[in-house]
């Protein structure tokens, strides 16, 4: 009999591992033995607070959602995945009746189960069941770490793809961390001809250079918004995507992005409510617009990588093992400025 372990947050700053019951997957779900599961700034961010917004974490709780593994079991109604498999799993299961699901914008629907989104568990757990349709099968030479970095892959996927990253364009990227990163990657499979990326962080902006950026600007040490004029020639951006999630960033697209241009939200503020000049936006006719995670991308990303157009693994920096979840997770809080990205294999 297989036995099934988890590791929980036990209150902020603390988790504890515990044997679990094994889950029994439903006609159409898979049983996955978890192999690789990647550490998300906001698992930290609820191990170190408990709670984003409205979402708080109560009771023990596994956190966890960026993940790959093995399929070692399928309900009787499962036809397209078979033992043995390997799957990223997708973490959103959704109502599948709503008007957002049946227009295919599923990742706005009210219903989202969301791995690690309370009251919803996560995936530090040696075992997890998942629908069918959202475990994607991953060709022999993609690896479970790239399986694992298809999700945050996805959300830098949905914010080139909103937008509308075409080839020739220029763009300005706010933030290097792992959203950062993702979204330099998709700019440049989808294209863009000039990439700048803007962090105050030596160490992410050497990724940065690394991936493919045309040439990074450290906002500790220059004028951001003087500096990409410069780079630009005094244009602008025609595309600006802001994963920095500070006020600052957030009210420097408007400054960057050129006429006609686009602006896409990605970072999160640590208020809500944050001060944006939307005359300055006006003057050049600019669009402005979010993203809320990203949806019918898991096979986008896992052809492009395995076609070799977007080399994923090259962000991950650190990597722990299952006995080392909250080993891995202060260090990742402690050494902010070293980690780029961490994984747990299980
Ligand atoms: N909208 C969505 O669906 C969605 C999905 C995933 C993540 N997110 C959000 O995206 C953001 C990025 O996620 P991440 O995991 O890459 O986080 P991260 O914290 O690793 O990266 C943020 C980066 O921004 C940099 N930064 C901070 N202040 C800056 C400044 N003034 N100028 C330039 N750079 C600055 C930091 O040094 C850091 O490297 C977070 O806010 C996260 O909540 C949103
Ligand atoms: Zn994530
Ligand atoms: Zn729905």
């Amino acid at each position: 009999m297989m036995k099934n372990k988890a590791v929980f947050m036990s209150g902020t700053n603390n988790m504890i591992t515990k044997e679990v019951p094994m889950p029994v997957p439903g006609p159409k779900d898979a049983l996955i033995k978890v192999d690789v599961v990647g550490i998300c700034g906001s698992d930290v961010h609820y191990y170190q607070h408990g709670r984003i917004g409205d979402f708080a974490v109560e009771g023990d709780f596994i956190l966890g959602h960026e993940c790959a593994g093995e399929v070692v079991a399928v309900g009787s109604a499962v036809k397209t995945l078979a033992v043995g498999d390997r799957v990223a799993l997708e973490p959103g299961k959704t109502c599948g009746k709503c008007k957002y699901c049946k227009t295919g914008r599923y990742n706005l629907c009210p219903d989202v189960a969301f791995f690690a989104t309370p009251p919803y568990h996560g995936v530090f757990t040696k075992y997890v069941t998942h629908p069918e349709d959202m475990c994607f099968k991953l060709p022999d030479h993609v690896s479970n770490t790239e399986g694992a970095l298809v999700e945050p892959l996805a959300v830098g996927l949905h914010a080139s793809g909103m937008g509308e990253v075409k080839l020739g364009d220029t763009v300005v990227i706010f933030g290097a961390g792992c959203i950062g990163l993702v979204t330099l990657l998709s700019c440049k499979a989808r294209g863009a001809s000039k990439v700048y990326v803007v962090d105050v962080l030596e160490n992410r902006l050497e990724t940065a250079r690394r991936l493919g950026a045309t040439d990074t600007v450290n906002a500790r040490e220059c004028n951001a918004v003087e500096r990409i004029a410069e780079l630009t020639a005094g244009q602008g951006a025609d595309v600006v995507i802001e994963t920095a999630g500070s006020e600052i960033t957030v009210k420097q697209t408007a400054d960057v992005v050129a006429r006609g241009g686009t602006i896409v939200l990605v970072g999160m503020t640590a208020k809500d409510e944050t001060s944006f000049n939307f005359m300055k936006l006006m003057g050049k006719e600019g669009n402005l617009k979010t993203i809320f995670r990203y949806r019918n991308l898991y096979p986008v990303a896992i052809n492009a990588i395995a076609s070799g157009s977007i080399d994923v693994k090259s962000i991950v920096s650190h990597e722990f093992d299952f006995d080392h979840v909250k080993e891995a997770f202060d260090f990742v809080v402690s050494n902010a400025k070293d980690v780029v990205k961490a994984v747990i294999r299980m």
